[in-house]
């Protein structure tokens, strides 16, 4: 720590590096101290590009009394040995979603940060819309009465290019189908918002990229324990891409989000409140949808400083491993129904025959 300012260093360099860094220099709570990644050019594009420290490996960084807190935002199967590495060495984790590739893993993870006592935090970015933290509330003060519907549709595009840029984004166990990687936010509002289910059932296919052995298309079923029933509906075939939507139907009430918007917000009980939340996400721009740097840093900042609230001031963050754990069920139990061509009762029996 320097200055009050909690140290961080980001392990990985690649295209998700560049929204943390900026997030961290835009906040008074945190600073960029160091980036380590193992291929030379792109960090020597961080470092120049940040003005910060550069190091060749994990254990580096570890070693470094300035950083506080170690940003996981290697590829998605490859965070477990880090952060239980990172909570070893007495470091503070965030690490990017989904936040391993098993439960098993989650729970290592967990018990290794518990054990450390240093707190642990997921980039699910999108929990922190306000949008999203409208429908959250209007759900807890019962605002929609019954649920009977909750769905995401994720209609994107990602070029076959962008799947080669790297090997991990061509491999299934490496976390690089849609479910689990692009899908991963909106599953996740889902089980946040309307949470928990009881079955997935679900099928893949892949609809628009022959050369890539993944599916870039799901279609899944939810029922909520709640009574709702759900759709995800998530691809990356359907160019150019356009918005994802949220939909919350209640008895009383439905609110649509389409990218960070409040496209629909309409209670049978129109509140005075209901014109501001209305014009929730209005100027926000960059969803996702056309690209993978179609991105802002503001989702990630709120969830940084959220980390570095609760590490500077204790209790919890806003995001542990435990409120994400369930997402990455669904996930799996989407790929598991998939797989076998059966709905999948949660919680799953036995998470060895995912893949
Ligand atoms: N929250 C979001 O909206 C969002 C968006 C994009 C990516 N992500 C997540 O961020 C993570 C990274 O994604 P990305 O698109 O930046 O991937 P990427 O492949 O572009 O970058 C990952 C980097 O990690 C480096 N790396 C791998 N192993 C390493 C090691 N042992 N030590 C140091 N560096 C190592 C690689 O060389 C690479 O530069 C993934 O978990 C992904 O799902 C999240």
């Amino acid at each position: 720590m320097r200055d009050s300012r909690l140290g961080f260093g980001l392990l990985g360099a690649g295209l998700i590096a560049p929204f943390h860094a900026r997030a961290l220099q835009a906040s008074a709570l945190t600073e960029l101290i160091a980036v380590a990644d193992l291929d030379p050019a792109r960090l020597e594009k961080m470092t120049s590009t940040f003005g910060c420290k550069g190091c060749d490996s994990l254990d580096a960084m570890l070693e470094d009394p300035e950083i506080d807190v170690i940003s996981v935002i290697t590829p998605n199967h490859l965070h477990h040995d880090a952060v239980v590495k990172a909570a070893a060495a007495g470091k503070h984790v965030l690490i990017e979603k989904p936040p391993a590739m098993s439960l098993a893993e989650v729970d290592s993870m967990a018990a290794a940060c518990k054990a450390a006592g240093v707190k642990a935090c997921v980039t699910v970015q999108c929990r922190a819309r306000k949008a999203v933290q409208a429908i959250r509330a209007a759900i807890d003060n019962g605002r929609f009465g019954k649920i009977y519907h909750a769905d995401a549709y994720m209609k994107w595009f990602r070029s076959t290019e962008y799947y080669k840029t790297d090997a991990w984004r061509v491999s299934r166990r490496s976390g690089a189908g849609v479910t689990i990687n692009q899908a991963f936010h909106y599953v996740d509002l889902l089980q946040y918002l309307v949470g928990p289910a009881i079955t997935v059932q679900a099928r893949m296919n892949n609809l628009a990229h022959p050369e890539i052995n993944l599916e870039d298309t799901l279609l899944a079923f939810i029922d909520y324990e709640c009574g709702a029933q759900g759709v995800v509906q998530a691809s990356t075939a359907l160019w150019p891409g356009t918005d994802v939507r949220i939909e919350i139907n209640g008895e009383n009430g439905t609110a649509i989000m389409s990218g960070e918007r409040m496209d629909t917000w309409k209670f049978r009980d129109d509140r005075p409140e209901d014109a501001e939340i209305r014009q929730y996400g209005s100027m926000s721009a960059a969803t996702g949808a056309t690209g993978a740097a179609d991105l802002g840093f503001q989702d990630h900042q709120v969830v940084i400083e959220d980390l570095a609230n609760a590490i500077l001031n204790g209790g919890e963050p806003m995001i542990t491993l435990e409120t994400v754990r369930p997402t990455l069920e669904w996930s799996l139990a989407m790929y598991l129904s998939a797989k076998l061509g059966v709905p999948v009762t949660l919680p799953i029996q036995d998470e060895t025959a995912v893949w």
